[in-house]
């Protein structure tokens, strides 16, 4: 087994997340739950069909999300490039993201020590809050939008809805940060990616530089 030292910066991040976790900002609950991914994921369906718990899911995830906003932004409409917005985003999705990161199956190194230390509640309370924000559509020049029109209906309308807003585990598109979505796109076609998911891989090889700044352009402005 090969060990890497880490780079200050991920040394300053490890320090920083310690800090918050002391601060009572994130709760290092140690992820300890009797529950599978699959039972938990039947609870996140059964609180988004009950009106009481679902909003009772809401406020809980509004007050574990202070940390969160200072990379993805106060209303989850992050304007980092490189960092999603989460506004909108289908709650299953969001959900099985951190089981993702917190198993490593997904890579970013400040997700990954995050979604460790989230209790199995706060990651649905999370995922639901996100999902029931409103989701801002981006600027973009609309030629090269209208361009990548044509490849989204041909290429990626199949799973991320004709709309763009996805379903359950396929994520919705609509109004994501176009610099994210070019840099997760070539990323999934350079065998880069850090997402686990072998679907896309598959469908970003066929894709050009131009056909994905064109596709991200259109998905920005998706509402
Ligand atoms: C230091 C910045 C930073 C902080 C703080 C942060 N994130 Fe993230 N987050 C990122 C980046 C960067 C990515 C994209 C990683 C990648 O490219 O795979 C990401 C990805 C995600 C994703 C996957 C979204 C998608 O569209 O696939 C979720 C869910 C998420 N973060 C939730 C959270 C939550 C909840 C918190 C607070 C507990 C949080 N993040 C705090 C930077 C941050
Ligand atoms: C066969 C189904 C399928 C098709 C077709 C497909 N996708 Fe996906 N896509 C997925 C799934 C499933 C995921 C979630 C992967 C994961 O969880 O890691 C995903 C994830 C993504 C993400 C990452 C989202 C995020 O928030 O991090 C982007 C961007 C994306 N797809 C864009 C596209 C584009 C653009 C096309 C068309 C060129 C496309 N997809 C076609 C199934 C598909």
């Amino acid at each position: 087994m090969s060990y890497q030292l880490p780079t200050l910066a991920t040394r300053r991040m490890r320090a920083l997340v310690l800090a918050m976790a002391v601060l009572g900002v994130v709760t290092l609950a140690g992820a300890e739950n009797p529950f599978t991914p699959q039972q938990l994921t039947t609870q996140l369906e059964q609180i988004r069909s009950n009106d009481v718990a679902y909003k009772a899911a809401v406020r809980g995830g509004a007050e574990r999300v202070a940390f969160c906003s200072y990379c993805h932004g106060k209303d989850g409409n992050s304007v980092k490039p490189e960092v999603p917005k989460l506004a909108g985003q289908n709650a299953k999705y969001l959900f099985n993201q951190f089981e993702r990161f917190a198993e490593g199956e997904r890579k970013n190194f400040v997700m990954q020590e995050l979604a460790d230390q989230l209790s199995a509640q706060d990651r649905i309370n999370i995922a639901i809050y996100y999902s029931s924000l409103p989701v801002s559509v981006e600027p973009v020049d609309a030629t090269l939008a209208s361009n990548g029109k044509i490849i989204y209906d041909t290429l990626c309308h199949v799973c991320h809805g004709p709309d763009g807003h996805g379903k359950d585990e396929y994520p919705r598109l609509a109004g994501q940060k176009p610099d994210y979505v070019a840099l997760t796109l070539r990323a999934f076609r350079d065998a880069a990616s850090k997402h686990s998911d072998p679907t896309m891989l598959q469908v970003a090889t066929t894709l050009s530089d131009d056909n994905v700044d064109a596709i991200s352009a259109y998905v920005g402005t998706l509402p």
